[in-house]
């Protein structure tokens, strides 16, 4: 019997495309205004801006007349205007006016496509795939700690010239606390149970924590490293394709929301959480003052993550490079959890079309 030169395993995983019908994080909530801002997703290229009400718009970001880029433009109220010609789109992608119009002109049928967005848990989501005619399209991954008073978030950006697949690789295997010594993360990670399934893979690890966040001053540790106290505590990471989540004993709740950019190139947000949850006379204080506490210290574990994040990028660009150099070569793994990541990759990636 044959075997098909299209089943999974052929896919090359470092060049394996992304499943387009997911929701991807294309920016922050901040970075968005009303002025327009191109963002890359999957070599689709997209413009976004708000409309006066605030909400998100997403169109392709070409000009159907000359084919310019629209971000290069600027809202105008609710529309879009060309920096070229000042022709405008309406958010639904149909022109809606042209400066320049004579009398016995109608405007042009021309309509950009239209991506489905949304503002959630503080970024922007944006479904790039099919959106499904007979049933309603899937929830966006929540991340709950964002809007709760009891944990603190900080959000740091990734940018890194390297396929997806390294990064979630690097995100998955907790063998390397050591890269990050100097920030005493985690350390000493022994996986204890692997689990895979559907559109999931959940690698259940022991590690050394080094913070214990249980007193007011706990949250110091963050960034006074000689009060940190190592103690073992669970540590979870979850391939919740297209994006990550992790926790690490009570003390910390951790996320990466994916905008792979090409084969090459990778965008992404890691998103802290420091909980509170461990102060059980919090809920008896008034919310405003609980809410003052929690945008107060918004980005207090900045510091921390934007180092592991600078650490983890040297690795995954070096992977990257050594990938060009040589696709044949590949060494030992002995993380059984990246096996069970690059076969949910593979599996999501579209085939490749068969040659004619
Ligand atoms: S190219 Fe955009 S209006 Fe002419
Ligand atoms: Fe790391």
């Amino acid at each position: 019997m044959s075997v098909s030169p299209l089943t999974p395993a052929t896919v090359p995983l470092r060049e394996a495309a992304i499943d387009l019908d997911h929701w991807y994080v294309v920016a922050s909530s901040p970075e968005l205004t009303d002025r327009p801002l191109a963002v890359e997703l999957w070599g689709h290229e997209i413009v976004l801006y708000r409309d006066r009400g605030g909400r998100a718009i997403a169109l392709e970001d070409r000009c159907p007349h000359r084919f310019v880029k629209l971000s290069d433009g600027q809202v105008q109220g609710d529309r879009l205007e060309c920096v070229y010609h000042g022709w405008q789109f309406a958010a639904d992608g149909t022109c809606a006016e042209v400066p320049y119009l004579a009398a016995n002109q109608k405007l042009p049928p021309c309509r950009i496509p239209t991506y489905p967005v949304r503002e959630q848990d503080g970024f922007i989501w944006l479904y790039p795939g099919e959106v499904p005619r007979d049933r309603p399209l899937p929830e966006p991954m929540a991340l709950p700690e964002w809007e709760h008073l009891n944990y603190i978030a900080s959000v740091a950006p990734i940018d890194c010239r390297g396929h997806f697949s390294f990064l979630i690789e690097n995100l998955m295997d907790m063998h390397h606390g050591r890269l990050h010594e100097d920030y005493q993360a985690w350390s000493a990670a022994k996986l204890d149970r692997l689990e895979a399934h559907g559109d999931r893979v959940n690698a259940h690890y022991t590690a050394q924590s080094h913070y214990r966040i249980d007193q007011i001053w706990s949250v110091a540790q963050l960034f006074i490293p000689a009060l940190r106290q190592p103690h073992p505590e669970p540590l979870t990471v979850s391939y919740r394709y297209p994006h990550w989540a992790s926790s690490l004993g009570e003390e910390f709740r951790i996320y990466c929301l994916f905008c792979p950019v090409s084969r090459d190139r990778t965008r992404a947000y890691l998103v802290h959480f420091t909980s509170l949850e461990a102060f059980d006379n919090l809920h008896k204080l008034p919310i405003p003052f609980r809410r003052f506490i929690k945008n107060s210290l918004f980005n207090c574990a900045k510091g921390m993550l934007d180092g592991l994040v600078r650490q983890d990028v040297l690795m995954i660009e070096q992977e990257q490079v050594a990938y060009r150099d040589n696709p044949r070569r590949r060494g030992p793994e002995l993380n059984p959890t990246l096996a069970a990541v690059q076969r949910l990759i593979r599996d999501r990636a579209p085939r490749p079309n068969p040659s004619p």
